[in-house]
């Protein structure tokens, strides 16, 4: 409620919302996702369920509350959550001693940053990325789907209904295609 630019919906994602988008990922492959906007952890607890357990995620929120809220909730030796912004990932990472992200999952309303921010985040975003690495986001708006094709490859899209708002979903990579049926 005192931050509704920066939270973006007054609702958590739905479990549908997200099974649509953490199934098309073999997550065994990944060794460490950064999440961007956590809030209070749906997306942490189900990527927490799916990676194996050398895994590392790197929870970034500009909330001090999600953040206390997470290290509570989520007694886990592979997440990491850090109160600070995305426009940040990169000293982030370095911080935690992390190279490379092989997933970067967006919760952020790109929808609502000014056009420059918004396009310094996703260049930023790309090159903290592997070389075949993920860029996943759900979005109430498209707004970020510009973004998307100026760096990756390939973007494919999809669309949850059952979430309150209905969210606009997106894959994407760069430089290899992957087909959603045979996960990404
Ligand atoms: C739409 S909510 C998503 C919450 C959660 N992932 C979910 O799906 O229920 C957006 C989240 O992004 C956080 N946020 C907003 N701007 C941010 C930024 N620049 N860097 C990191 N987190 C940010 C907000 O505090 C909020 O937790």
């Amino acid at each position: 409620m005192r931050s509704p630019l920066a939270v973006g919906s007054a609702f958590p994602a739905s479990r549908f919302l997200v099974d649509s988008m953490l199934a098309p990922v073999d997550w065994n492959r990944i060794g460490c996702v950064v999440e961007y906007g956590p809030g209070t952890g749906i997306f942490t607890r189900a990527l927490l369920e799916r990676l194996p357990g050398n895994a590392r995620i790197l929870a970034i929120d500009t909330s001090a509350a999600f953040i206390d809220h997470l290290r509570e909730e989520m007694d886990d030796r592979r997440l990491i959550a850090v109160r600070g912004s995305a426009d940040h990932v990169q000293r982030i990472m370095a911080d935690h001693g992390v190279e490379q992200a092989d997933c970067i999952i967006s919760g952020l309303p790109f929808s609502t940053l000014p056009p420059d921010r918004a396009a310094r985040l996703m260049d930023v975003s790309h090159r903290s990325l592997s070389p075949d690495g993920l860029f996943l986001a759900y979005q109430m708006r498209r707004a970020i789907a510009p973004l998307l094709h100026r760096h990756f490859a390939t973007v494919e899209t999809g669309f949850e209904w059952r979430n309150v708002p209905p969210c606009h979903l997106y894959w994407a990579r760069s430089p290899r295609p992957f087909s959603r049926s045979d996960g990404p």
